[in-house]
């Protein structure tokens, strides 16, 4: 349905100093997919955004919408943002202070270039209403509505248009926790409803994951690795992907052989010998990174079988009670591995504890 290739968006800083903020951006979305563009602040994910929505004017590239280009940089072509007929919630929605909440939503219907009757308006605001769950208050003042409501409004009012493409930035970011945690479940639940084709721009992690069909993760302008959200999280194709989706540990080792029958590696660590799969393209005497998450770090207060692999003997060094999950940083030599469990383990700190990872957790990188 949308289809991106190869866009690069600059800005000229007022000293004359050229930004390169979408570096060679490209993918598709097919109709009816939330698409996620996710990464640290100031890796152009905006930049992106507005590009998509033609509030910013591209270098070079390709826009293509249902296989109409919006934007080519080869054709000369640019439409217009209002001709585009997207839906945009911005990072910082505004409501309309002095209008109702049908009034915020039927705005752009009675603003547009094509002209709606009374009774179309009113059927289709209520439409959109209803599926934002906020049709009971449509005569209340907008104002007089929860910080939630508000950003179902700056939905409802996205959406009125019935555009091809909705386009969110960080639409849930001025939400408290809970909220924010609460609404990530209606945008989802509306966006599979409404079947709508959607660009959802976070720096959150566990929003992406929870939201999208598809992430692609950002870096420094470009696209650094795209996937379904578990491809993301559990097979990370690089260091910064790995530490940016969630929490992981980090373990520095050198190969020392290669079991190519079984797939398998065996490294020595700073915690001691690694058993890890061989992804191929790794030789013996090179330095390595390990990755393994601290829900795959398994603890228990009793000596392992001694064929298992990945087993290693710590003290506890801190525990920290997250409610339906305990951390606990464990020392191993000098090394602190972040363990993530049910909080039925007891074992006190400074007592010794052992760990277990299985090879197949664990994701090796070059160093
Ligand atoms: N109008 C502008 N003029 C000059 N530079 C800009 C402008 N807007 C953004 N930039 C720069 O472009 C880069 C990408 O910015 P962008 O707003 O796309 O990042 P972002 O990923 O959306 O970040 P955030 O998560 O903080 O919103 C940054 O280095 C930023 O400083
Ligand atoms: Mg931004």
């Amino acid at each position: 349905m949308l289809n991106v290739s190869g866009l690069f968006t600059e800005y000229v800083s007022d000293k004359g100093v050229v930004v390169q903020a979408a570096k060679d951006v490209s993918f598709e979305v097919p109709k009816g997919k939330l698409f996620t563009l996710l990464g640290p602040s100031g890796c152009g994910k905006t930049t992106t955004l507005r590009s998509i929505a033609g509030l910013e004017k591209p270098t070079h590239g390709l826009i293509e919408v249902n296989g109409q280009a919006v934007y080519s940089a080869q054709k000369g072509i640019f439409t217009p943002p209002n001709k585009r007929g997207f839906g945009m919630v911005f990072q910082s929605y505004a409501i309309w202070p002095h209008m109702t909440v049908f009034k915020n939503a039927s705005f752009p219907m009675e603003v547009g270039a094509k002209k709606y009757s009374p009774a179309e308006i009113k059927s289709r605001v209520m439409r959109v209403l209803e599926s934002v769950e906020l049709a009971q208050f449509h005569d209340r003042d907008a104002t007089r509505l929860s910080g939630g409501q508000q950003q179902r409004l700056a939905l409802a009012r996205a959406l009125v248009m019935e555009p091809q493409l909705l386009l969110l930035d960080e639409p849930l970011s001025n939400l408290d926790a809970k909220l924010r945690e609460k609404m990530r479940f209606e945008v989802k639940k509306i966006q599979r409803e409404l079947d709508i084709t959607t660009i959802y721009v976070t720096h959150d992690q566990s929003e992406a994951l929870a939201l999208s069909h598809e992430i692609a993760v950002m870096s420094s302008g470009r696209i650094v690795q795209r996937g379904t959200p578990r491809q993301i999280y559990e097979t990370p194709n690089s260091t910064f992907v790995a530490d940016f989706v969630g929490a992981i540990n980090f373990l520095d080792a050198t190969v020392k052989a290669i079991n190519p029958g079984e797939h398998s590696m065996v490294l020595d660590s700073e915690i001691g010998v690694i058993e890890t799969p061989n992804p191929e393209g790794f030789l013996v005497g090179e330095k390595v990174q390990v990755c393994v998450r601290p829900e795959n770090v398994h603890l228990s207060d009793e000596a392992p079988h001694l064929n298992h692999a990945n087993h290693y003997l710590g003290l506890v060094h801190l525990k920290i009670f997250l409610g339906e999950v305990l951390d606990f940083q464990v020392k191993i030599g000098g090394k602190l591995m972040l363990a993530r469990v049910h909080p039925h383990q007891k074992t006190p700190v400074d007592h010794p504890i052992y760990i277990h990872f299985d090879p197949s957790n664990c994701v090796v990188f070059k160093r």
